[in-house]
């Protein structure tokens, strides 16, 4: 359980009490969070059953919430100033996009036969939309973490990472891999984790930030085009697989290829095939060499293969934009930076950079210029911590 002073935690708490009458519950509401995630190294490799390197943040999704005597389902999103009301029966897909993201969870808890009553809920955080970091995804740990605990579904992590993955998977229709929801429920404070995708075997390699920090800068391109490019992305991945596995039966997914292979099969691949598993053969291979890297502390090499994963996002595999491409650009005349990519599925988002501590804010204003002038647009920046996955909280100055 986490323990913490936390201003948007007291404000979702003050408004559940606004809205909900003390009798519509016997039990006391309690709070819990999921974080949203970043990723150091590792792009679109999960869905390939290869390696990726993700952490989870101090920018969460907060729910406060109680079971109810009734079947009713309450939400409240207290960032909106929206209502949603149902009843487990009625999972009919709602219009708006929070509401369909927590109806998708309360499917997966149907789907697996699992037993709730009806409950009250808002929530609300401070995880950007649309950034890249996985609110979406917070969203739905959250939701679930807190479900498992209030109605005692006996559920550990991993089931609830599967299930909100399955989610996605399912009723909202976008073909994502389990990283996402895998870091919002098991990051660690200053670690990031080596998640291999397929046997879902993970390992905490400490990420300390005392003379680096991550900071996250956001172009404001929402990625509307992202879902389907997502889903073309994953087919074209199946389909090189289907043209490997004709001369090596043994694969199974491009983690079974290496860059070797792939090169001596280009012609069989054809483009932009040969180019898509190109840069996923080597993102597989640059997570472990990049997590050597950090057991010998070197973030200088880790800085590099950054840079290497976005050149290889930008012109292999295709899923990044301008004003990404512009950041990362911008950073390799910076010293002070030693490595800067973009982060997440792509089309927009942020890009994620690992700064020297001591020039932080020169490091910001410089970026914010140098968008500003380019694109006449503000790019908020974001210093990120690494804290703990999904949590009950209790929040100590209320
Ligand atoms: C999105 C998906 C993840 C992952 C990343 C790209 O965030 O939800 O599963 O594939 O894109 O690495």
């Amino acid at each position: 359980m986490l323990v913490e002073s936390n201003e948007t935690l007291a404000r979702i708490q003050a408004q559940y009490h606004q809205v909900f009458d003390r009798t519509s519950s016997t039990v006391a509401e309690r709070s819990f969070r999921s974080p949203g995630r970043i990723n150091l190294i590792g792009e679109h490799t999960d869905y390939n059953q290869g390696y990726v390197l993700p952490a989870s943040v101090d920018k969460a999704v907060y729910f406060v919430i109680a079971p109810r005597e009734d079947d009713q389902i309450i939400l409240r999103a207290t960032d909106l100033d929206e209502s949603y009301t149902t009843t487990l029966d009625d999972l009919s897909k709602p219009s708006q996009t929070w509401a369909f993201y927590q109806l998708s969870i309360l499917e997966q808890i149907q789907k697996k036969g699992l037993k709730i009553k009806g409950f009250q809920a808002a929530f609300g955080g401070d995880v950007p939309l649309g950034a890249g970091l996985s609110s979406s995804a917070a969203l739905e740990c959250a939701l679930l973490f807190a479900l498992n605990e209030i109605f005692e579904l006996g559920l550990d992590r991993l089931e609830i990472v599967k299930m909100a993955q399955k989610a996605e998977n399912e009723y909202v229709g976008v073909q994502c891999g389990i990283m996402d929801q895998f870091a919002s429920t098991f990051g660690k404070e200053e670690s990031v984790i080596r998640l291999d995708c397929r046997s879902l075997d993970y390992e905490y390699f400490p990420f300390p930030m005392d003379d680096y920090q991550l900071v996250l800068c956001d172009t404001q391109v929402k990625h509307s085009l992202a879902d389907s490019a997502y889903n073309t992305r994953r087919q074209e991945c199946e389909m090189a697989v289907a043209l490997l596995q004709a001369s090596h039966p043994h694969i199974q997914s491009l983690r079974d290829a290496t860059p070797a292979l792939v090169l001596a099969n280009k012609e069989i691949l054809g483009s932009p095939v040969y180019q898509r598993s190109k840069y996923i053969t080597e993102e597989i291979e640059r997570v472990n060499e990049g997590c050597k890297d950090l057991a010998a502390g070197n973030l200088q090499a880790f800085g590099e293969k950054m840079y290497q994963t976005h050149y290889g996002l930008q012109n292999e595999y295709e899923v990044s934009c301008p004003e990404l491409d512009f950041l990362v650009a911008a950073t390799l005349e910076m010293p002070e930076v030693l490595g800067a990519r973009m982060m997440g599925g792509g089309f927009g988002g942020c890009t994620i950079n690992l700064v020297k501590a001591s020039e932080l804010d020169s490091f910001e204003s410089k970026i914010r210029k140098a968008y500003q002038e380019s694109f006449n647009t503000e790019l908020p920046c974001y210093r990120v911590r690494i804290m703990d996955g999904s949590s009950e909280v209790v929040e100590i100055n209320h």
